[in-house]
């Protein structure tokens, strides 16, 4: 398994492109499920994970043309073969789940192996079943399947939570369902609106998406479309945390800020500067050590669970003590014993984490648990003594596309290591 050295190695400088969404593009993959006529999406970042979706993709029988690298991708579901999505598939992604809603939606029926746990908590998917069957699916659990079918219907859904993948796949069933889909305490990330736009684009006639309530009028089809991916927020938080934790100042090609207020106001409030600039956004660190700050995760527009780790990261160098919130998932702190190995000064209890900062951290071997946690790790050796490994790094190529290239090109040393 390959690993990944970085060295403790003074400021950065330089800019960093940022690449498209993930979570957006892996939701938009999905939704081409629903038409007959191709979606084109471009601006597709190349990640591991958007390989796995695109074989479940095939597997159902989607014609995927590959342009440009894999930066262009052509959906074509013209002649859908299949419509179970199995256990080997969905376990190794759990986005795929997502291919539930569209599949019902346009063939009336669908089954999906359940998802299961992952390492960052138990992640239940009954809002994305209640919701099914309020548009009036029979839902069935058999054998670790979901086995959902029947003409859709529009009915009045209030999720008791703004879940991100249950609204996702609620909007995507309801399209093409007869009559009007009312989704009250809808997610409001950018990835939704973002999905809700390219479903515009493709003839869906959505309101209110971005906001807490969404209406969604059923139309009889939709057409195809080209759709370019908006820009990774989570893959520009990450390296905004860089110079965060290395100094320096970083330029990220393709930010915004209103992609990540909430966080944005917590970085300045530690002391990095963020200027908005004709390519991006500008984070410098003013030297120094910065200020320890308190942060609690929440769904848009709060701060993202998403970068809830690589704040951690940074807190350990910082000035005082930082208490950090996870409200998002139950079990998302398991970065914190790999940064204690490194020399963080950590107390973790329940969904709560106490970072001391401390002004030197260690490199030592660590292992990643997931895809944040991972980078965390990364982040944490650029600014402590020695070299940090950072083992299992499939976690990485699931998310992050050219990892080693984007931070080595701003003076970060780190190298992959080919394993056995
Ligand atoms: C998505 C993102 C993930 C991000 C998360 C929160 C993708 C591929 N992943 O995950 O990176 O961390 O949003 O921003 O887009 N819940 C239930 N029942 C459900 C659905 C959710 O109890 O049916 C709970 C979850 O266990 C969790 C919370 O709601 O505690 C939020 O989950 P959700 O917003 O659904 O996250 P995902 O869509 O899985």
């Amino acid at each position: 398994m390959d690993s990944i050295l970085v060295k403790g190695n003074g400021p950065l400088k330089g800019q960093i492109p940022i690449a498209g969404a993930k979570n957006t593009c892996l939701k938009l993959m999905c939704a081409s499920l629903l038409s007959e006529e191709p979606l084109t999406l471009t601006n597709v970042p190349r990640l591991s994970d958007v390989a796995t979706l695109s074989t479940l993709l095939e597997s159902l029988g989607v014609e995927i043309g590959r342009l440009n690298e894999g930066g262009t991708l052509a959906f074509s579901a013209s002649n859908l073969t299949s419509h179970l999505a199995h256990y080997d598939m969905v376990r190794k992604l759990r986005a795929s789940f997502n291919v539930l809603g569209p599949l019902i939606g346009r063939t009336g029926e669908a089954v999906v192996s359940l998802p299961g746990g992952c390492a960052i908590g138990a992640r239940a998917v009954d809002f994305h079943l209640t919701g099914l069957e309020k548009l009036g699916a029979k839902v069935e659990l058999k054998d670790g399947y979901v086995h959902a079918s029947g003409d859709l219907k529009g009915a009045e859904i209030e999720f008791p939570f703004p879940s991100v993948g249950a609204t996702e796949n609620i909007m995507c069933a309801s399209v093409l369902a007869k009559g009007t889909t009312v989704i009250k305490n809808a997610a409001r990330e950018p990835d939704t609106k973002a999905l809700a736009d390219c479903l515009i684009a493709m003839g869906a006639d959505i309101e209110g998406a971005g906001t807490e309530t969404m209406v969604v009028r059923g139309v009889d089809r939709l057409r195809g479309t080209t759709h370019r991916v908006i820009t990774d927020r989570i893959e520009l938080g990450t390296y905004m945390t860089a110079p965060g934790i290395a100094g320096g100042e970083v330029e990220c090609l393709g930010g915004r800020r209103d992609l990540l207020a909430a966080f944005c106001d917590k970085m300045e409030e530690a002391g990095l500067e963020i200027t908005e600039t004709d390519l991006g956004l500008k984070v410098r660190h003013p030297g120094g050590r910065l200020k320890a700050v308190d942060v609690a995760t929440a769904p848009f527009p709060g701060f993202p669970t998403d970068l809830q780790a690589q704040f951690m990261a940074m807190m350990c160098f910082a000035e005082g003590t930082s208490v950090l919130e996870e409200t998002i998932f139950e079990n998302r702190f398991m970065h914190a014993p790999e940064l204690i190995r490194m020399g963080a000064n950590i107390e973790v209890a329940g969904g709560t984490a106490t970072v001391h900062g401390v002004e030197k951290m260690k490199g030592a071997p660590v292992m990643a648990t997931d895809l944040r946690a991972s980078v965390s790790l990364i982040l944490a050796g650029m600014a402590a003594e020695g070299e940090t490994q950072v083992n299992r790094v499939y976690h990485l190529d699931r998310g992050y596309e050219r990892l080693e290239e984007k931070l080595s090109n701003v003076g970060a040393l780190i190298e992959r290591v080919d394993g056995v």
